[in-house]
């Protein structure tokens, strides 16, 4: 009789190893749990390998060429600087492969059992892997957390050829700087890019579809960006409905924009937003859902409909951002070890826009704290007062805070903290902690910033909704 093999039984089996997946796998085997972590790709998923991080990495170098160009004003003459855009690939890919590596021991050293292959889910938790070097294999869990991440999406008109239309996957492996570029989609991705194209010396036009650009950011945050985007040469057309495009037979294409005309450019960036990659997850005969746009469906502890499987990371429709899915990881793995867990409070994630200048936010804008029925006050101050900003010669943005009126008529608790500016990504910190541990304006307004600083500003920002102020 031939004896079947048992399928590999785990504590917990992650289907995808992205910042979701590898952040729950991490994180439970430092609680003692025997994991197996199944990617297809390399671990790290779309923010190591064709997101945050060689995006952020691009942009640096977009920085560094601003700084060069820019340093005659403090009495350096550098000349024009030239982008060889080979060692900038290659400086890129030497960051990634250290982070890799760094997380491929980190996955080792933790004794998590790493299956290289396309997971599915059956009933009763079996999973199976195919289509990689692990070959076929079946494993069982006590819980499994999928984990499978998103892809970029397109419109109709404009299919990714990987020459002509890319998308952030092909952009962040170009060989050169376009001499034009399109892009069409205003946010996140689209300003980032086109920051970066634009420092890099690309002629850019920014395509959106709704009446701003970066919609899901308050107004005076994203009015500095396209002030500053507009006074860089980079034209924002929004309102604007792509048809198609047609090659201009110079090697680039013509963007048929509507009523607008059209527009002749090298390259076009699609970048309006990313679907679930959920297409070829098995579930049948498990009560895991999909929503009608592909999405896991789950509840506010990620728990799907199946007993014991949970979903974390851009499979499920929270907002996809590498820090929320390793948020998302670590409580199911607190509510698969049956601690209380504290569930992720999404309208008070720090978001972190690393465009020229930075956007980083937490908590309510102004127009969405109104719409939830809060009485408001705010108080927003410009880096131009700041002296370290004057000094590093990067003085362009704002800080505001939205906090609820108190009965004085001045702020009380804290409710969104939007910047716009210098380093704001990493400025974030304070207002962050301040939203979410709902802080009035008067305890946050005794605290010290350092001077001088950039944080000067927040502080200042915070002291004026007191009613009292020092530069406000
Ligand atoms: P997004 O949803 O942030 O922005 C897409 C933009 O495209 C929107 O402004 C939308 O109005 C516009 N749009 C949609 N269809 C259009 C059309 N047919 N023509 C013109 N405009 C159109 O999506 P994005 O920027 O692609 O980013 C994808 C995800 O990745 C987002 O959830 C984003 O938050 C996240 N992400 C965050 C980053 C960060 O926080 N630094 C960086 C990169 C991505």
């Amino acid at each position: 009789m031939e004896v079947v093999p048992l399928p590999e039984h785990f504590d917990v089996v992650v289907i995808g190893g992205g910042p979701g997946g590898y952040a729950a796998a991490l994180y439970g085997a430092s609680a003692g749990l025997r994991i197996a972590l199944i990617e297809k790709n390399k671990v790290g998923g779309t923010c190591l390998h064709v997101g945050c991080i060689p995006a952020k990495e691009l942009l640096e170098t977009a920085t560094v060429y601003r700084h060069v160009a820019g340093a005659k004003e403090f009495g350096i003459e550098a000349g024009q600087p030239t982008v060889d855009f080979a060692v900038t690939q290659a400086r890129k890919q030497k960051v990634i492969d250290q982070l890799f590596k760094g997380l491929s021991g980190l996955l080792k050293q933790r004794k998590i059992t790493v299956y290289d292959g396309h997971g599915r889910l059956h009933a009763e938790r079996r999973v199976t892997v195919d289509g990689g070097e692990s070959g076929e294999v079946e494993l069982t869990g006590d819980a499994v957390i999928i984990a499978s991440g998103s892809l970029p999406r397109s419109i109709p008109g404009f299919d990714v050829d990987g020459e002509v239309v890319l998308t952030s996957d092909e952009v962040l492996s170009l060989e050169e700087v376009p001499s034009s570029v399109a892009v069409i989609g205003g946010g996140a991705i689209g300003c980032e890019f086109a920051s970066m194209f634009s420092d890099l010396g690309s002629q850019v036009t920014i395509l959106e579809a709704l009446p701003k650009i970066l919609p899901g950011c308050d107004s005076d945050a994203a009015n500095v960006v396209s002030r500053s985007f507009k006074k860089r040469g980079i034209e924002i057309k929004t309102g604007v409905k792509v048809g198609g495009h047609q090659p201009s037979g110079k090697g680039g294409t013509t963007v048929d924009l509507g009523e607008g005309g059209t527009l002749d450019v090298d390259k076009v960036v699609v970048s309006v937003g990313r679907r679930p990659n959920t297409d070829d997850l098995g579930l049948d005969g498990t009560g895991v859902k999909l929503d009608d746009r592909g999405f896991v469906q789950v509840d506010e502890y990620c728990r799907t409909g199946e007993d014991s499987v949970w979903a974390v990371g851009d499979c499920i429709a929270t907002p996809a951002l590498a820090h929320v899915g390793f948020a998302e990881g670590i409580a199911v793995i607190t509510d698969i070890l049956g601690e209380d867990v504290v569930p992720v409070d999404y309208g008070k994630v720090p978001w972190a826009i690393y465009c020229h200048p930075e956007v980083a936010f937490a908590g309510h804008t102004e127009e969405s704290a109104k719409e939830a029925g809060f009485e408001v006050v705010t108080s927003k101050h410009r880096y131009m007062g700041n002296g370290r900003a004057l000094i590093i010669g990067d003085a362009d943005g704002l800080v505001k805070v939205i906090a609820e009126k108190n009965a004085e008529g001045n702020g009380g608790r804290i409710l969104g903290v939007h910047m716009a500016g210098p380093w704001v990504t990493e400025q974030l910190g304070q207002g962050y902690l301040a939203v979410n541990w709902e802080a009035t304006v008067d305890e946050v307004a005794h605290f010290i910033q350092p001077h001088p600083s950039l944080a000067e500003t927040f502080g200042e920002t915070v002291l004026s909704l007191t009613g009292r102020s020092l530069h406000g």
